[in-house]
């Protein structure tokens, strides 16, 4: 089987490539990406030699270039990863948002009609729910919700989950679709939250936490999210949507207080800023479908992913240190200058 990953060199579907390279010793996979600010080949060190692996720089929006991989390369399976995916980004500048995410979108469905897929997964995200209230706990992110997004990310991120369903009845593409929750884990760009806050304590900078704190988000171990992704690939029903969450809803404010003390560094460092525009207030997934269906339950408890997360980064120095003292720096004082 030869499965193309797009968006391989960025955190999600790097971790799936190592992920799927072992799981299955007889796949070949694709990566293509365009290597954006996002994007990361010495992410990708450890496989680039393999030669059940390919790396191919280009841009999904690329029509030629994408069509002439799928002519090359006969893909068994795709999987779709590669997107715009930071909403402080979007808020910034949403015009990428629609190109990456929904018109890139279309242009990697059309080559697998054109070219013909055994099945073209979706990697789509709880956002397009929009929130849920912090004072109804009872209340979950189901996949027969209608979309409602927040943010200009969230909203590209659901026309394309639109598009995808439109392919499978109009075209009968073999599509499955997941909506997942927040992920944390290796090679997260620092840009995220936990990321972001593990190299400002190492620095002891300010850890700059939006508005009060209290918003809350499902946190998912990226392996986790990769082993569901797998499922969904080889045992989900075509045209379906699966949920992928873990039930362990977290503050803001309650991470950022865990990463100092995993760190050893004062509360002190902690600084409320201005709040994210439109900042939905919590995500919770509801994992029973998925559970159900293909029998995916998380397995990593947050206590023991967070500290292995925290192990990595500091183990890992080199690779974000590189990230932080580059371009980042003006992203950050840009976002975080006068906040
Ligand atoms: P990321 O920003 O770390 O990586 C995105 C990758 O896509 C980068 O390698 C980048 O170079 C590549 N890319 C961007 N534009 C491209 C283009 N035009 N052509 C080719 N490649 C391009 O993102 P991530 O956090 O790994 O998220 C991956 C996917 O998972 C996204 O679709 C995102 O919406 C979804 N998702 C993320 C989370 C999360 O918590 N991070 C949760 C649920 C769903
Ligand atoms: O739910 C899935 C989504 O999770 C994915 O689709 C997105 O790609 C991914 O970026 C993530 O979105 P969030 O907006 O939830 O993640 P982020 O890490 O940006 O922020 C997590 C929370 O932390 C959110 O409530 C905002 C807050 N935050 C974030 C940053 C960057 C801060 O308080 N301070 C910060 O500096």
């Amino acid at each position: 089987m030869t499965v193309l990953v797009t968006g391989g060199a960025g955190f999600i579907g790097s971790n799936f490539i190592f992920y799927m390279l072992k799981a299955h010793p007889d796949y070949r996979i694709v990566c293509y990406d365009a290597l954006t600010y996002a994007g990361n080949l010495s992410t990708l060190s450890s496989v680039l030699d393999n030669p059940r692996f390919r790396f191919v720089k280009g841009d999904i929006c690329d029509r030629e270039a994408v069509y002439k991989l799928f002519e090359e390369e006969k893909f068994d399976y795709v999987v779709h990863f590669a997107a715009e995916s930071h909403v402080d980004r979007s808020i910034e500048d949403p015009g990428i948002f629609v190109k990456t995410n929904v018109l890139g979108t279309q242009v990697l469905l059309d080559a697998a009609v054109k070219y013909g897929v055994k099945r073209f997964h979706h990697v789509s995200t709880d956002e397009v729910y929009g929130d849920l209230p912090l004072d109804r706990p009872d209340m979950f992110f189901v996949e027969t919700l209608p979309l409602k997004a927040s943010s200009p990310y969230s909203a590209s991120k659901a026309s394309s989950d639109l598009l995808v369903m439109a392919y499978c009845r109009t075209f009968g593409l073999d599509a499955t679709l997941s909506r997942c929750s927040n992920n944390y884990g290796p090679y997260q760009f620092p840009e995220k939250m936990i990321p972001l806050m593990i190299a400002n304590a190492t620095a002891d900078k300010p850890l700059p936490v939006y508005g009060e704190g209290i918003n809350v988000r499902d946190w998912l171990y990226v392996e986790d999210h990769c082993k569901a992704i797998d499922l969904i690939l080889h045992n989900g029903r075509p045209g379906e949507v699966y949920n992928i969450g873990g039930h362990n809803e977290m503050r803001n404010i309650d991470i950022v207080k865990l990463i100092l003390k995993e760190l050893g560094k004062p509360e002190s460092l902690i600084t409320f800023v201005k709040d994210r525009k439109g900042h939905d207030m919590r995500y919770a997934i509801d994992p029973t479908k998925i559970h159900n269906e293909i029998g995916w339950l998380p397995e990593t408890k947050f206590a023991d992913g967070i500290k292995e997360t925290i192990r990595w980064y500091l183990n890992n120095r080199d690779w974000w240190e590189e990230i932080v003292n580059g371009e980042y720096k003006n992203y950050y004082q840009k976002m975080y200058g006068n906040r």
